[in-house]
Formats: C-alpha cells, sequence, structure tokens
C-alpha cells in the first residue's frame, strides 16, 4: 500500500505517509455553460497527494483528467464554473487572481503538457527558456548562475553533451529530448507539484520509457509530487503509486496501483485492463475491449455511467449512480453497485469474448441514449 491517501465522500486518510500532505482537492466540480447546455466537465474528484509521491489518473478521451489539473492551475475559461476546493501546503488555490496564480504556476506547482513543441518557443534557445523560468520567480539569480543551473538540470534530465544542447534550438532536438526539456523547465524551481497531462502520447513508443524515467528521476531530485494524466493504463504501471480510473467526469475506482491492477473492483477498470496487451498472456490470448462509446456530459442518463457498456448491469444501475464506496479496510473505493461480485474475477469473467450479444446490447443501448439526448437538445432549442 502506498502513502498518498484517497478519501471517500471528502474524509482524507492516513496510509503512513513518507511527506506531508502538499495538494489536497476535495469534491471538485467544474461545469461549462454552452449553447446546448451545462457539461458536467468534472464531477466530485477528492484526494490527497502526499510530496514525494505520485498519482496517475486514467481514463478515456474526454472523462475529465485535463479539466481537473487545469481548474487546479487556474488555467480554465472564465465561463467554466467550478466548485469545491483544492489546497496547496493549505492554501486555497480556487479562486486566486491571476497574479497571485502566477505566483504559484511554475514555481510550487509546474505542468508538463502532451506535445513539447507547444511548450518550447521555436525562436529562443533551451538555454534561454530554462533561465527565463527561473528568473521569473529568482530575478536576483545572474546569467552565469543560470545558465549554470540550465545545464545541471539538462543533464539531470539525460540530454546528452548539455554544454552544448543549452545553446540549440527547439528544432534541433529529437521528440524525446523536446520532452526532456520541457521536464527541465518543470523542475527548474524545485516545485511541490509537478501535473504531466499526457506527457508521452506525442513521442514514438521506443522513447515513451526514456521520456517517463527522466520524468520519475526529475521527480525524485526535487522530491515533488506527480500527478501523471495519461488513457493509457499500461503508461501508469511501474510509474505511479496510486491510481484514479475516472469515466464520464468522476472517479470510478481508487487504491494503490497494485490493488488496481490485481485487485480491480469496478467494470470499467477491468475493462481498461482487459484492453492491455501483456506478456505473461497465452500467444493466443485475446484482448476484451470495452464496447460502446462513453456518455455525453451533456445530458447524463440516470444512474451509473457505465451502465450501457456494462455486461454486468442490473435494474438499479439504472437508477441510482453508485457512491464511492470502500472495497477493502485500506482506502481502496470504487464506485460500483456489485464491486464485492468482483473479487477474484478476471477481464475475461466479465467481458469475455463469447459476451458478443453484450456488446451488440451495449452498442445499441449508447446509441438509444445518444439518440435520447440528442432529441432532447434538440426540442430544448426549437423551445427557444
Ligand atoms: N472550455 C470548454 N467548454 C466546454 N466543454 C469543455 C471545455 N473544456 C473541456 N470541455 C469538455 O469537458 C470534458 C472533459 O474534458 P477533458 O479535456 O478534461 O478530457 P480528458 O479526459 O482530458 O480527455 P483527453 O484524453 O482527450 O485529453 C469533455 O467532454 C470536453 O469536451
Ligand atoms: S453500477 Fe452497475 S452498471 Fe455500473 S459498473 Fe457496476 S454493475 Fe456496471
Ligand atoms: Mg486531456
Amino acid at each position: 500500500m502506498s502513502d498518498i491517501s484517497v478519501s471517500t465522500n471528502g474524509a482524507p486518510r492516513s496510509t503512513g505517509a513518507k511527506g506531508d500532505v502538499v495538494l489536497e482537492v476535495k469534491d471538485l466540480n467544474v461545469s461549462f455553460p454552452t449553447d446546448d447546455g451545462l457539461v458536467h466537465a468534472v464531477r466530485g474528484v477528492t484526494y490527497d497527494l502526499r510530496r514525494g509521491q505520485s498519482l496517475g489518473i486514467v481514463g478515456e478521451s474526454g472523462s475529465g483528467k485535463s479539466v481537473t489539473s487545469m481548474a487546479i492551475m487556474g488555467l480554465l475559461p472564465k465561463t467554466a464554473q467550478i466548485t469545491g476546493s483544492a489546497k496547496l501546503e493549505g492554501e486555497e488555490l480556487l479562486g486566486l487572481r491571476d497574479v497571485e496564480l502566477s505566483r504559484i504556476r511554475g514555481k510550487k506547482i509546474s505542468m508538463i503538457f502532451q506535445d513539447p513543441l507547444t511548450s518550447l518557443n521555436p525562436v529562443y534557445t533551451v538555454g534561454f527558456q530554462l533561465s527565463e523560468a527561473i528568473r521569473v520567480h529568482y530575478p536576483d539569480v545572474n546569467k552565469a548562475e543560470a545558465r549554470q543551473r540550465c545545464i545541471d538540470l539538462l543533464d539531470s534530465v539525460g540530454i546528452p553533451n548539455p554544454q552544448q544542447r543549452v545553446d540549440a534550438y527547439p528544432h534541433e532536438l529529437s521528440g524525446g529530448m523536446r520532452q526532456r526539456v520541457v521536464i527541465a523547465i518543470a523542475m527548474a524551481n524545485n516545485p511541490d507539484v509537478i501535473i504531466a497531462d499526457e506527457p508521452t502520447t506525442a513521442l514514438d513508443v521506443t522513447v515513451q520509457a526514456q521520456v517517463l524515467e527522466a520524468l520519475e528521476k526529475a521527480r525524485e531530485e526535487v522530491n515533488a509530487a506527480l500527478i501523471l494524466i495519461t488513457h493509457d493504463l499500461g503508461v501508469i504501471a511501474g510509474h505511479t503509486d496510486e491510481v484514479l480510473v475516472m469515466y464520464a467526469g468522476r472517479p470510478v475506482e481508487q487504491g494503490s496501483v497494485d490493488e488496481i491492477f490485481y485487485e480491480p473492483r469496478m467494470p470499467y477498470t477491468l475493462g481498461l485492463i482487459g484492453s492491455l496487451p501483456r506478456m505473461d498472456e497465452d500467444r493466443g490470448h485475446r484482448l476484451t475491449p470495452v464496447h460502446g462509446t462513453p456518455p455525453s456530459m451533456l445530458n447524463m442518463p440516470s444512474g451509473c455511467p457505465f451502465r450501457p457498456r456494462c455486461p454486468m448491469h442490473q435494474d438499479i444501475c439504472a437508477e441510482v449512480e453508485p457512491p464511492l464506496m470502500p472495497v477493502s479496510g485500506t482506502g481502496h473505493v470504487s464506485a460500483c453497485h456489485f464491486a464485492g461480485d468482483l473479487e477474484g474475477k478476471s477481464p475475461d469473467d466479465v467481458f469475455a469474448p463469447d459476451a458478443s450479444d453484450l456488446s451488440v446490447e451495449a452498442e445499441v443501448e449508447a446509441a438509444e441514449i445518444e439518440a435520447a439526448a440528442a432529441a432532447e437538445v434538440e426540442s430544448s432549442e426549437e423551445g427557444k
């Protein structure tokens, strides 16, 4: 069991922590008003993150992973409706003015985005951009000191010949090297928290592992807490202590990486695991994909949002959205009415290939819900 606290209903748990809680997120909700209605992008995200620990946030596209972190960083449009709390070392971040947030961004919390090309300015050398990141928060650092710090940072993220590379322009570096520069910028001011949003998605699979290693080393070096956001559960394995699985804007399972991989208690998590290729499976073993698509965040169906895709669904699932409930005494929590029935179950048991009728049923039901939502939007537009 790791040391990051996860909690249900906002009540933190203590798990023999290595460090203090640096980031405390409680019941975070984000909605966007649109012409078609309110998009409920994030619904009730709660977690505690301790210094030196790492949390993986995993979920399909549109599940609210990025919006959760952008809300914490104060990077959402002004129209976003945000409730709940996000405290960095006890200081409330939600509602801070831009000028106050810029004191924190890059110094206490830094963010690494998917595409290093959009994070780096093509007309400045990497050394200049690194120095700027340092000097904006520490104007007293002189140029020579900043340059030496840049070289040390490039060295620590595994860039060969940092004395020469410090004067290179981004286009002179490979994608993996550019992302290492972005990691170096993120660690430049010894932040308390590094948020990496799909940091390896834009990279070749061969360099993904190296960049993740560089990120882990960077985190260790500055003893920051890390939030690693990804749609790929495989990226989480071996790189985070805790995992938060998101579906349709809310956490549906939280626990240690071992609990999530070896004792999953939410059908969606089992589906994610079943979709991963594994070295320890027989050659002929087929993956078990989750059929269907996530619901629209605009007109959420009643009950469990995973129901149209869930082979285990029963009548109650259509009526009551399950809350996050403990599934063991350790803080492992899951949002499924039948979490208890999943003990010892494998992805094949739930999403077996011979359950193709269920797959078709899931596709049909998902299509019906989409059509009903579209009809509702259309009729509300007609009524305007
Ligand atoms: N400014 C906005 N206005 C309206 N809806 C938005 C806005 N930003 C995000 N959304 C919606 O919020 C939901 C969550 O988006 P988010 O970017 O957090 O997804 P994600 O899990 O990061 O997905 P991906 O893996 O594709 O990055 C999506 O339905 C998205 O369309
Ligand atoms: S609550 Fe019902 S529909 Fe939702 S995941 Fe559990 S069994 Fe499936
Ligand atoms: Mg995203």
